[in-house]
């Protein structure tokens, strides 16, 4: 294996060309996946861009490249492995480019809040487990196994649709953000959810609300899209009539309530784009992304809503020394970083998730 420090040695210049070069010889056997939140020297070559949802799908649809090389953060790495086919290897350049959010459930809480509600109910007759597709794979591979559904950012509300279609209630994890304003925009009133504190025995809830919830939510949240505050949106409407907001919908509640509009990361991308030259936008979601959009539209005016700078540290992980090292790797005919699901999880979390892209 080619070590990785002497590449931190290397000029902005060496790296994007040795980049370039190492792509050229791989050619169609490697494709490079890159998520909306990458920095601009790794993004810019990515051959495939998107959201979770839309990653997901190209993953699967690229059964030609050997290797795909996914500019991203762990659990999109599993999805791709899971739904690619076994005679591909998916690569993630920084194997410590993980999310906060997805570390904040795993499966013997799950289990055990499920045996919680077991001991309270019908639980596999009454309750649709539902995972972010921000998660562990054994946690999809859990909703695989109890009836349950993957969902993204840009599919959760039709997910829940489908899951109410089937079971009286939803048990969400692990974004409670995520899970209550997609639930409260189907008109679920917010009386009818709970929080789950996985610390706490039954969650911190008494039974009898536990009994009357339709939604039951995991008591977690992105690092990132919490420091975005309603005072933000009064204080950029107040100072730029006119302007519009957009969100992602991991901000909490109150925020995405007061935005005119909320959306995965392709969609804040799309709808930015789409709006009419000389408009003007606030957006709440990652600083990258953010920025990109402001450097691709100077025609427009788009500020980033937050005074502060935040950023999703764990996606900034992956930087141009990785992409190179692990491209001259895998020229050298060696892989590194390679995501392997092992098969039993891969198998249950696919169930899962092919509900999910049957529905959306
Ligand atoms: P998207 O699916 O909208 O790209 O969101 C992923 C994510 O992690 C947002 O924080
Ligand atoms: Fe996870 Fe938040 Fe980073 Fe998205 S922005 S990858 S949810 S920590």
């Amino acid at each position: 294996m080619i070590p990785l420090e002497p590449y931190y040695e290397l000029s902005d210049a060496d790296l994007d060309s040795r980049i370039q070069a190492a792509k050229s010889a791989l050619g169609s056997d490697c494709v490079i996946l890159g998520h909306h939140y990458q920095r601009e020297e790794v993004y810019k070559f990515a051959d495939l861009t998107g959201d979770s949802l839309k990653l997901s799908r190209l993953a699967s649809q690229r059964a030609d490249a050997k290797y795909i090389v996914f500019c991203g953060v762990h659990f999109m790495a599993e999805v791709a492995d899971i739904l690619s086919a076994p005679h591909q290897t998916v690569i993630l350049p920084d194997m410590a480019a993980g999310c906060s959010m997805a570390d904040m459930a795993d499966l013997p809480r799950v289990q055990s809040a499920w045996n919680d509600l077991a001991a309270l109910m019908d639980v596999d007759a009454l309750v649709t487990p539902i995972t972010y597709v921000n998660s562990m794979a054994d946690l999809k591979a859990f909703c695989g196994a109890h009836e349950g559904v993957v969902c993204t950012s840009s599919n959760a509300s039709r997910i829940l649709e489908w899951a109410f279609a089937r079971r009286e209630k939803v048990l969400f994890f692990p974004d409670q953000h995520l899970g209550r304003i997609s639930a409260h925009g189907l008109g679920v009133p917010l009386e009818q959810m709970v929080v789950w504190d996985p610390t706490r025995p039954n969650g911190g809830l008494e039974p009898a609300a536990v009994r009357q919830a339709r939604v039951i939510l995991w008591d977690g949240y992105c690092s990132v899209h919490q420091m975005f505050q309603p005072a933000h949106v009064e204080l950029f409407r107040a100072r730029y009539p006119g302007i519009r907001v957009i969100v992602h919908p991991e901000c909490s509640f109150e925020v995405c309530r007061m935005a005119d509009a909320r959306g995965s990361t392709e969609l804040i991308q799309t709808t930015v784009r789409d709006a009419p030259s000389g408009s003007i936008w606030a957006i709440g979601t990652e600083l990258n992304l953010v920025n990109r959009l402001k450097h691709e539209m100077p025609d427009k005016e788009i500020h980033f809503l937050c005074p502060t700078v935040c950023m999703c540290s764990t996606m900034f992980r992956i930087d141009a020394q990785h992409l190179c090292w692990t491209l001259e790797n895998l020229v050298a005919g060696v892989v590194v970083n390679g995501i392997s699901v092992p098969r039993d999880v891969a198998a249950s979390a696919r169930i899962a998730l092919d509900r999910m892209l049957a529905v959306a």
